[in-house]
C-alpha cells in the first residue's frame, strides 16, 4: 500500500510542538511527538501573554523540528509534505509556525499543507482509533467548547458551543480565585476529589433552554460569590472549603456537559450513523469525572465513547501531521501564499 510521511508543526497557543506521523496502507503510526510547554514563562501573569508566547515559539520551533525528526529517525528527504497549524490562535505564534513550515517547504522542496487547529483535534480519533465518518465530537479545552458533527476531512457541522467562556478557562479561573496552581484543571480536579459537591449551590447555565449551546461564565461568578461568602464568615479559606468549592464547581460543569452531550447525541443519532461514536478532545477531556459522565451518556444510547490518550487530547503536533496526511490523501495542498489566520471557524 501507499506510504505517506508528514512532519507537523503546532504553535497556536502556549505549546510549541513538532511531530512526524507515517501512514502505511491504512495503518497510521506516530513516529515522534515533541511538545515544549511555556507554562513557566506565563505563570507570573495568570494567563498566556501573546507577545511572550510568540517570541518563545520563534525561539523553540527549530529545535522542536530537529528533535521530532531525530526521534522519528527520518530526514527531510523522507517526508512527503510539511503540515502546519495556520489558525485559529494567537497570531504571533501561528506566524512563527507557518514561517518555519514555509522555510522547510521551500528549502526541501516539500508540499506545504495548512491545517485548522480545531480540525487537528477533531480528526485525532481517526489517528488513534480509525473512526469512520460521521462521528460526534466534543472539543473542550482552555479556548474552545463545541459540539461538532464530523462528516469528512473538510466537512464539519457545528451543532452548538459555548456562548462565553470555555470550560478550561473556567477551571483556570477557579484555581486562580482559590489560590491553586495553574493550569487550573488538574489542581481543581485533585481538590474536588476531597470535597463535598452539595455544600455550595452552583447554577447549571442554559439547561432550561433548548439546543446544545453552553455557558460557563456564570459559574465563575457563582464561585467568586461563594468564596467571598466563606471569607466574610470565617476570615479565610480552609483546605476543606477549597475542596468543597472545587467539588461544587466541577459537579456543575459535569452536569452541564452531560446534559448537552445527551442532546447533541440525539441530534447525531437522528442521522442514523452506521457505527455511532462520540469522541472527546481538548485538555478538559483529561478530567476523569467529565470523561466518566460522558461515557455514561454515550453508553445509555448504545454509542461507542472514545477519549484519545491525554498526550493527544491536549495540544500537540502529531494531530497536525495526521490532519496533513488526511488532506494529502485527498490531494489538498497549499503553497507559499498560505496565510496565518487568528480566526478560522471550521
Ligand atoms: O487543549 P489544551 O491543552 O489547550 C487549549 O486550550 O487549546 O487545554 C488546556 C486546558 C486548560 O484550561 C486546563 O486547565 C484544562 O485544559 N485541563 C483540565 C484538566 N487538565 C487540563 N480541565 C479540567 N480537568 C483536568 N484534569
Ligand atoms: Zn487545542
Amino acid at each position: 500500500g501507499e506510504t505517506i510521511t508528514i512532519l507537523g508543526l503546532e504553535s497556536s497557543c502556549d505549546d510549541t510542538a513538532a511531530g512526524v506521523v507515517r501512514l502505511v496502507g491504512n495503518q497510521p503510526e506516530i513516529l515522534s511527538s515533541v511538545v515544549e510547554g511555556q507554562t513557566d514563562l506565563h505563570a507570573a501573569f495568570g494567563g498566556v501573554v501573546p507577545e511572550i508566547a510568540a517570541r518563545a515559539h520563534a525561539e523553540k520551533i527549530d529545535t522542536c523540528v530537529e528533535q521530532a525528526l531525530s526521534d522519528a529517525g527520518v530526514a527531510l528527504a523522507d517526508l512527503d509534505a510539511v503540515a502546519v497549524t495556520a489558525g485559529p490562535g494567537l497570531i504571533g505564534g501561528v506566524l512563527a509556525g507557518v514561517m518555519c513550515a514555509k522555510a522547510i517547504s521551500a528549502a526541501a522542496g516539500l508540499p506545504l499543507i495548512g491545517v485548522n487547529h480545531l480540525a487537528g483535534h477533531a480528526l485525532t480519533p481517526r489517528l488513534t482509533d480509525g473512526l469512520s465518518f460521521p462521528y460526534l465530537m466534543l472539543l473542550v479545552s482552555g479556548g474552545h467548547c463545541q459540539f461538532l458533527l464530523v462528516r469528512g476531512v473538510e466537512d464539519f457541522t457545528r451543532l452548538g458551543g459555548t456562548i462565553d467562556d470555555a470550560p478550561g478557562e473556567a477551571f483556570d479561573k477557579t484555581a486562580k480565585l482559590l489560590g491553586l496552581p495553574q493550569p487550573g484543571g488538574p489542581s481543581v480536579e485533585a481538590r474536588a476529589a476531597e470535597g463535598k459537591s452539595a455544600r455550595f449551590a452552583f447554577p447549571r447555565p442554559l439547561l432550561d433552554r433548548p439546543g446544545v449551546d453552553l455557558s460557563f461564565s456564570g459559574l465563575k461568578t457563582a464561585l467568586l460569590r461563594a468564596r467571598d461568602g466563606v471569607v466574610a464568615e470565617k476570615g479565610g479559606l480552609t483546605e476543606q472549603d477549597r475542596a468543597d468549592l472545587c467539588a461544587g464547581f466541577q459537579a456543575a460543569v459535569v452536569d452541564v456537559l452531560s446534559a448537552k452531550s445527551a442532546r447533541a447525541l440525539d441530534l447525531y443519532l437522528d442521522e442514523a450513523p452506521a457505527q455511532p461514536a462520540f469522541a472527546v478532545a481538548g485538555g478538559v477531556a483529561a478530567n476523569r469525572a467529565i470523561r466518566a459522565a460522558l461515557e455514561q451518556v454515550a453508553a445509555e444510547r448504545g454509542v461507542r465513547f472514545l477519549a484519545p490518550p491525554l498526550s493527544l487530547c491536549t495540544d500537540n503536533a502529531a494531530m497536525i501531521a495526521w490532519a496533513g496526511i488526511e488532506r494529502f490523501r485527498l490531494g489538498l495542498r497549499d503553497d507559499l501564499s498560505l496565510s496565518a489566520r487568528p480566526r478560522w471557524p471550521l
